[in-house]
């Protein structure tokens, strides 16, 4: 049976104090929308609906990259309401699987769970025991334990909000069901809303049973309503991708202390990773990988071997295998490191090509330059690659030697094996296997003496 994923999304998060919609907040990679969209793809081909109210606009344009069918609720007049704009778009014959646009961390076996139960023809509810159920829908039993009723926080009796059973809100059941008990809602409780839980008593009464899933973990289930819940899913978010990373085999030195905001991909085992390393995009770890303290990589391909020191920023880069990059080292999108290279404090590359085995270990700017193998820049080396208009590019080749303090004017080519000397502004190409230098000659004046204060009388 299809099943169509319905993802309410329109409500406004006063909480928040944004003016973002809060489903377009962030938890790691993503939106939470898209945490939930995600979740829904997982478990069926067919597109979710989501139903959109506040920032709607923004909210469409944000996801425009997602596959999916917008539902427009003009005015939030409920859960119950908000399901009710998707069911045109509902195969009768499937099920429908509602979701909500805030709850980030669902796992899709649970999700899988509660379909094969309205497949079966039951009513599939996802629950959670808290300690603490305050301001949600209390999960309504008979003495035989069957679940008669949903009733919400606002229209509970002492003794129900005593209950500890929460409704998630996350359900499946036959769409054509569902669409009967829509229909029979209404708006008569202390929100004046049409209540999505309503439908529970009216499917007990038709004598369908429900069923419900006990979700494995508060978290998955947990919603954002305000910053300090954003921020603990983040948390919780971030704790189950190190807890991956740990389990192939990767060391991190403080778990509590990594973030990834997008995918790690491992080509081997020991990578190392010290504390405050923020991984964003594509990543690719070859094996035996140690990254320092405070590092930021992203969209990055790192071979085996390599070690990048703290305090590095790498992103859109590739770094050959057995490279040392850094402390305090930036590598600049479409930056393409060969083997061995090392590029030290202070160093940025932007959109080069380093050759094997060389090294930029001070100090320098390498911009829009084919570096050959075996290269050695000096301190304070600078590529001007930029005259105000236009970026022009440095060539150079294998063997050279760059003194300190050169700056290389570009376009220009220094040969194989040549020598620059230090403090050189080569504005011309310099031949291979040849000393150029270019700077004034130095003098030592005789009779010079030091200014002295004039005395005062
Ligand atoms: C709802 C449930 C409650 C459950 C709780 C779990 C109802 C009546 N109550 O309460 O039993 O314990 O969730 O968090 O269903 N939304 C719309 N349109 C609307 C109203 C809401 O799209 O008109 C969306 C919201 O954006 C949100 C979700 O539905 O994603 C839940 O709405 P919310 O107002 O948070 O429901 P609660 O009152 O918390
Ligand atoms: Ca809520």
């Amino acid at each position: 049976m299809a099943v169509q994923s319905i993802i309410l999304a329109a409500g406004q998060g006063k909480r928040m104090f944004s003016d973002l919609p809060k489903v377009l907040h962030r938890v790691g990679p993503c939106s939470l929308l898209e945490h939930a969209w995600r979740a829904a793809a997982a478990v069926s081909e067919v597109k979710p609906i989501v139903v959109i109210g506040h920032g709607a606009e923004q909210v469409r344009k944000a996801l425009a990259h997602l596959p999916g069918e917008w539902v427009l609720q003009e005015q939030q007049l409920g859960t119950g309401h908000a399901v009710q704009q998707a069911m045109p778009g509902v195969d009768p014959q499937g099920i429908a699987l509602i979701l909500y646009g805030d709850v980030p961390l669902l796992r899709p076996e649970t999700l899988r769970e509660l379909t094969a139960i309205a497949a079966n023809g039951r009513f599939a509810l996802l629950t959670v025991e808290l300690n603490d159920p305050a301001g949600y829908g209390r999960i309504v039993r008979d003495a035989g334990g069957r679940v008669t009723r949903i009733v919400e926080e606002k229209d509970a009796s002492p003794e129900e909000k005593r209950i500890r059973e929460i409704n998630t809100g996350i359900m499946a059941v036959g769409a054509e069901s569902l669409n009967g008990w829509l229909a029979q809602l209404d708006n008569r409780n202390a929100q004046g809303e049409y209540y999505l839980t309503d439908v529970i008593e009216l499917a007990v009464r038709d004598g369908l049973a429900v069923q419900t899933v006990s979700a494995p973990d508060e978290l998955d289930v947990a919603g954002v309503n305000d910053r300090a819940q954003l921020a603990r899913l983040e948390r919780a978010y971030q704790a189950r991708i190190a807890a991956d990373l740990m389990a192939r085999g990767v060391t991190l030195r403080d778990p509590a202390r990594l973030d990834v905001r997008g995918e790690v991909e491992l080509l081997g085992r020991d990578v190392e990773v010290d504390v405050g390393v923020i991984f964003e995009g594509k990543v690719r770890l070859g094996q035996r990988v140690t990254i320092g303290a405070h590092s930021i990589i992203r969209d990055a391909d790192i071979g085996d071997d390599v070690e990048i020191l703290s305090h590095c920023v790498i992103e859109n880069a590739a770094v050959g295998a057995g490279s040392r990059i850094g402390p305090f080292a930036r590598l600049r999108p479409e930056t393409q490191l060969a083997e061995g290279v090392h590029i030290g404090n202070f160093v940025e590359i932007k959109k080069s090509e380093v050759g094997p085995g060389s090294k930029i270990n001070h100090l320098s700017y390498v911009g829009d330059s084919t570096v050959g193998s075996g290269v050695n820049v000096g301190a304070g080396t600078i590529t001007c690659n930029y005259d105000g208009v236009n970026k022009h590019r440095t060539v150079i080749e294998d063997g050279a030697f760059i003194g300190s303090n050169t700056q290389l004017v570009a376009p220009v080519t220094v040969g194989k094996n040549a020598t620059i000397g230090a403090g050189s502004t080569v504005t011309k190409d310099a031949p291979p296997d040849t000393l150029t230098l270019s700077r004034a000659r130095q003098v030592s004046v005789d009779n010079w003496r030091r200014p002295s204060k004039l005395e005062k009388k």
